[in-house]
Parts: structure tokens; C-alpha cells; sequence
């Protein structure tokens, strides 16, 4: 084990064991190589340097009560690469992989998982970039795949405690037929000044509306937005420019399979007044009770007095129990680490 106060992790880089990289020349996957050294040479006329053609994803892995390993749901951050890479005009990650990749940079990295009883988990960043020379602007005809690993604790201190959020005007996160629907790497550059904004404004957390009629709640800056309405219904954006989440799938599975009503609709930002429990939700924030929304100099209170709301706090305590393998993984969520 690694001698790591796993009580003291936030969500930050740090160095592992190893990471490993595949490399794409002539039309075709090489194999994955387990490197130590977190330098690499870049070749300086890159397409992910100049243009941005790069994307990433992430997913987590747990401790589990027997002492193997189970990364959550790898099959579908395995999908939304291609699906981003397609968009960008990269090489796709075949599934399989994918799969490969992270089962075996985690296996390697066993001694950084943290154990159950700290309530962390490994996380597992896939980056995909263009890395053959082109200076006018066309695709890359090199890439690499690389995934690196850290242990990771809350990505907003405090857990389940509420945050405020806030709007941040005049700033949109994503064109209706923009790129916000994948995860490529320009769409967090973009929001590195308004999150900035946000926080100024003492909120970790913005939200932002649609970038058309400023109307709709699209999602947070890292994060889909979630709520439950006065009648208990679980309701979540439905937008073309918004990032597919998988949290929020998973979220929407469950809560169906509990009997919860799930809409997936447009959601005016007048209807804040009326929900019950806001949250946002993700891989790193995994949900995080929205309890203040600041917009135009307001402050707008929601929600159960600064806990998080039932329903959520259920589906939370759900789905990290089927994530931490204490309760029946109903669904096959989880691929175990074999050796
Ligand atoms: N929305 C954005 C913009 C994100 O960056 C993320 C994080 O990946 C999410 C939503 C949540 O997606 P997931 O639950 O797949 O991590
Ligand atoms: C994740 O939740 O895994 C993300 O990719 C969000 C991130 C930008 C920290």
C-alpha cells in the first residue's frame, strides 16, 4: 500500500506508479506501453498544441469489501471517446482498447486505490490528442492514448455538503451545434474565466443556461444539473450542447428502478423557485447539493435547509454502495481488476 493519508485527498494531481500510453502511426494502434517518467517528448507543431485537438474522460475505480478492485461503468466512458473523438476528426479508441488500458494501468496502480473504509477512489483520466506535426489546420494523422491514475477524495471539500452556485452572464459554455455534447479539451479552457468569476463571487460551482435564448439551464461547469420537482419527479436538462454524463444516466437508471418519475426536458430557469432538491452530478463532484443560486445580484435559497434532500441523498447513498461493492451490483456496473 502506498503510504498516502488518504484523509487528506482532495482532487489534485499526484504522481503514481505508472501511466500507460498507446501510440497511432500509419493507420493503426500500437501497444500500450507502462511508462514511469510523467514527461513526455511533444512534437512542437502538435494539432492538440495549436488547434486543441485533444479530449479526455473520467471514470473511477473502488475498493471493493474483498479486496479486488471494480471500475465503474468503463464501457461507457469507452463510447463517449469515440463519440468525441469522431467529432474532433481523431483516431478512435477502439472499446476494447480502452478497456485494456485502464484495466491494466489500474492493476498496476493497485497500492494508490484507496481503501473502502476512507471513502475515496482511484481516478482514471483517458487523454486522446492529436500528436503528428500539421500547421494548417487539418487532422492529426498521429495520435496518442494516454491513461494516468490518482487517488482522489471530494472534488468540493466537505463531500455532501450544499454549495452555492452562481450564473456567470455574459459568459456561454457551449454553441447548440457546438462541441459541448463531447468532452474535448477547449470546452474547460473556455470555462477557466468564469469559473474564476464564480468563485470570486464565493461559489465553487456555475451554471449555465443555453447559450441560444439564455433561458434554459444546460449544466454546470463540470457537471450535469439535477433536481427533484414538488411532486418528487427527477428532472434533468435535456439540450444538444450539453455533456452526456454518465453519473446522471446511472442516477436515472436508479431512480427509475426505485419508481421515481425521470423527465428529461428543457428546463426554464424560472422553475428554480419550485424545485425541492437541486444537485449537480458527475465522475469527480459525484452529487453535490446545490443549496443558494446567485443570479443578478440575488441570492435564491433551495432546498432542505443546507442538507442534501432525501431523494438524492438515497440515490447517492445507491449508487456509491453498488460503486463500493456493499450492495448488489444489479445492474453490472462495475468490471472488476483481475490479475
Ligand atoms: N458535464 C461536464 C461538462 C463534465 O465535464 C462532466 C464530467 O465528466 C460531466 C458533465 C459529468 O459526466 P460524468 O458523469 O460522465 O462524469
Ligand atoms: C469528471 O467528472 O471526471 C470530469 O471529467 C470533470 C473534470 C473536468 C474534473
Amino acid at each position: 500500500m502506498a503510504n498516502i493519508d488518504w484523509s487528506s485527498l482532495g482532487f489534485c494531481y499526484m504522481q503514481t506508479k505508472s501511466f500507460i500510453r498507446y501510440t497511432y502511426k500509419d493507420g493503426a494502434w500500437g501497444e500500450g506501453e507502462l511508462l514511469q517518467d510523467p514527461y513526455i517528448p511533444i512534437h512542437i507543431a502538435a494539432t492538440a498544441l495549436h488547434y486543441g485537438q485533444a479530449a479526455f474522460e473520467g471514470l473511477k475505480a473502488f475498493s471493493q469489501p474483498n479486496g479486488d478492485i471494480g471500475v465503474f461503468r468503463l464501457d461507457e466512458n469507452a463510447k463517449r471517446l469515440a463519440n468525441t473523438a469522431s467529432r474532433v476528426m481523431m483516431a478512435e479508441v477502439p472499446e476494447e482498447m480502452f478497456r485494456e488500458a485502464v484495466l491494466k494501468v489500474v492493476e498496476d496502480n493497485k497500492e494508490f486505490v484507496p481503501p473502502a473504509e476512507t471513502g475515496g477512489s482511484l481516478y482514471i483520466r483517458p487523454l486522446l490528442y492529436g500528436s503528428g506535426p500539421c500547421i494548417g489546420v487539418q487532422p492529426s494523422e498521429e495520435y496518442t492514448f494516454i491513461v494516468l491514475v490518482m487517488p482522489v477524495g471530494d472534488y468540493y471539500k466537505g463531500g455532501l455538503q450544499p454549495v452555492r452556485a452562481t450564473i456567470i452572464d455574459g459568459y456561454d459554455r457551449a454553441a447548440p451545434n457546438g462541441v459541448g455534447h463531447v468532452k474535448v479539451a477547449g470546452n474547460y479552457a473556455a470555462s477557466l474565466e468564469p469559473s474564476a468569476l464564480a468563485k470570486k463571487a464565493g461559489c465553487p460551482i456555475n451554471l449555465y443556461l443555453d447559450a441560444k435564448e439564455n433561458k434554459y439551464i444546460d449544466e454546470f461547469g463540470t457537471s450535469n444539473f439535477i433536481a427533484i420537482t414538488k411532486d418528487g419527479t427527477y428532472v434533468t436538462p435535456k439540450s444538444t450542447s450539453i455533456l452526456p454524463s454518465i453519473t446522471n444516466k446511472s442516477l436515472m437508471e436508479l431512480a427509475s428502478f426505485k419508481g421515481i418519475t425521470v423527465e428529461q426536458r428543457a428546463i426554464d430557469i424560472a422553475e428554480i423557485k419550485d424545485f425541492t432538491e437541486i444537485a449537480a452530478c458527475g465522475t469527480a463532484v459525484v452529487i453535490t447539493p446545490v443549496n443558494e443560486l446567485l443570479w443578478k445580484g440575488c441570492v435564491k435559497k433551495i432546498g432542505f435547509d443546507g442538507s442534501c434532500g432525501p431523494i438524492l441523498q438515497d440515490l447517492y447513498n445507491h449508487v456509491k454502495a453498488i460503486q463500493s461493492g456493499t450492495t448488489e451490483d444489479v445492474f453490472g456496473w462495475n468490471t472488476l481488476v483481475k490479475e
